[in-house]
């Protein structure tokens, strides 16, 4: 027999029990196998295959870019390495606006292509069609308001949203459509912390907050953020745990160094 204890796997019901007892619930996005490996063994609740690896992984200045087939890559490689955590992963611009058959099929290569547990979309009632049918195939779905970078264009800046009455109004209203409609948590992106506490309780289903303060049920942070990979993103909302810009710069001119120096390889790393 086996004396290996058995890793159990994060659902999306754990995430609304957290909710229910008061646990906060913690999110990171990771795009590769090495990455996801350390993020899960370190008891990471999801991990997002977040379409900002058109920003961190590939070096465009929107996450506009990315392809359906470069999310599926990302996401294959993530859930390979991982045992615990859910893994949910956005479907990308252009893979979901056009109509609730398009959004279907995306997910659905999504979810065959690459084992992935969740899609994310970002929207309320414009893409509510497009919810309702991913769900009835059986798929669970994340929905993303607030800032939603798909539409960084309409928006045309990355300053917190829904400050006016209006658009917090429509914010609230669509975060209880897509409860309605059976989403099982919702990203609030950058609003007024009262306005994520205002949401956050009037709902049963879990919120993630990212710049959207305290009250929020779970906190998401992009990985290469929060370790200091990427360097000139610093808005308010982010705590940066690492600064390893520098550490692996630093890391990469003593092995130059080394390399120059004739120092490396010894004798005792060679054959
Ligand atoms: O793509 C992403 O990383 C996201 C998070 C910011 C929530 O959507």
């Amino acid at each position: 027999m086996s004396v290996q204890k058995e890793i159990k796997r994060i659902t999306t019901h754990n995430l609304q029990a957290m909710k229910t007892q008061g646990e906060k619930i913690s999110m990171l996005t990771a795009y590769d196998y090495s990455m996801a490996r350390i993020l899960d063994e370190s008891g990471i609740d999801i991990l997002l295959v977040g379409d900002s690896a058109s920003n961190v992984m590939a070096g465009h200045e929107t996450t506009l870019p990315i392809t359906l087939n470069e999310m599926i890559y990302h996401a294959a490689s993530v859930v390979r390495a991982v045992k615990r955590a859910l893994v949910v992963v956005d479907l990308p611009f252009g893979s979901y606006q056009g109509s609730s058959r398009v959004a279907l099929e995306s997910t659905i290569r999504i979810m065959k292509e690459s084992g992935a547990h969740a899609v994310k979309l970002e929207g309320g009632a414009e893409v509510a069609d497009s919810v309702k049918r991913i769900l009835s195939a059986g798929v669970p779905v994340m929905g993303h308001l607030g800032l939603t970078p798909q539409s960084i264009y309409k928006f045309g800046t990355y300053t917190v949203r829904a400050k006016e009455e209006a658009e917090a109004e429509k914010l609230f209203e669509d975060a209880h459509l897509l409860q309605e409609l059976g989403c099982f948590a919702i990203v609030l992106e950058k609003i007024p912390a009262t306005l994520t506490k205002r949401v956050s309780e009037s709902l049963v289903i879990p919120t993630i907050g990212i710049g959207g303060g305290r009250d929020a049920d779970g906190q998401v942070l992009v990985t290469h953020d929060m370790l200091g990979i990427t360097k000139e993103f610093q808005p308010r909302f982010l705590r940066r745990y690492l600064n390893l810009f520098d550490t692996i710069k630093e890391a990469a001119e003593e092995y130059i160094k080394d390399v120059k120096s004739r120092d490396f390889p010894s004798e005792k790393e060679q054959y």
